[in-house]
């Protein structure tokens, strides 16, 4: 059975494509078998890894919503589920089955507004008894911000799983999004990031099992 990862936030644009897509790389990179499930309309991450040249995300397995009755069905290590920017019937269900919700926050008020919709409504509703963790990740960040080291310090002080590793705001994310490739061998910095992300949430779920 897979372990499943779902991105999630419902503020669009925060990072959910680009974290997904960036961490199966990584993940495939470790020598473990991952799935995608795109259940975002548009279709973002799907078209990302279709007719991908990357040699790490040719290996991604796409999953389509409609042929799922249950992620217990997919036979790979990880499945990792990209959302769209909104909270749907659909999606909760996923965040129901999930091992981790990462939630990808931009350094804005919106974004953290949408994490915090995602937290409610998980600790709200009576269907999530798997209560996977949910971790925060700060995206597109300029590290030298005094308003990060704030954003944080509040996030933790409201009980908030906020991820040591934020991932900084940086060309190449875009760059290899319209390339349809990773970072990986393309920005050592940006995949170190990513590096130091997926461990992080590979000990949370870990730590969880
Ligand atoms: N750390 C970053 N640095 C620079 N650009 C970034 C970063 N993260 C994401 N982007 C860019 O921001 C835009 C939105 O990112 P992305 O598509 O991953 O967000 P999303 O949450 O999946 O959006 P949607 O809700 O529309 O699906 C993209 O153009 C992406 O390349
Ligand atoms: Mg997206």
């Amino acid at each position: 059975m897979a372990t499943v990862i779902t991105f999630a936030n419902v503020k669009g644009g925060s990072g959910k494509s680009t974290l997904c897509i960036n961490m199966a790389a990584i993940l495939i990179r470790s020598g473990y078998s991952v799935a995608l499930l795109d259940a975002d309309q548009q279709k973002c991450s799907q078209d990302w890894i279709t007719g991908t040249k990357d040699r790490l995300l040719s290996r991604v397995e796409i999953i389509e919503p409609a042929e799922m009755v249950s992620v217990g069905d997919v036979e790979v290590d990880f499945l990792l589920i990209d959302t769209q920017g909104s909270l749907t019937k659909e999606m909760a269900q996923f965040l129901f089955q999930s091992s981790l919700i990462v939630t990808p926050c931009r350094v804005s008020r919106d974004d953290l507004v949408g994490q915090g919709w995602i937290e409610v409504f998980l600790k709200q509703s009576s269907q999530n008894v798997n209560k996977a963790p949910v971790l925060t990740v700060l995206n597109g960040v300029n590290k030298r911000s005094s308003i990060l080291s704030h954003v944080i310090e509040q996030l933790k002080e409201d009980g908030i799983e906020v991820a040591e590793t934020c991932i900084s705001q940086r060309v190449c994310f875009a760059e290899t999004n319209v390339n349809k490739i990773s970072v990986i061998g393309y920005n050592k910095q940006a995949t170190e990031e990513i590096v130091d992300l997926t461990n992080e949430a590979l000990k949370l779920i870990k730590s969880e099992a």
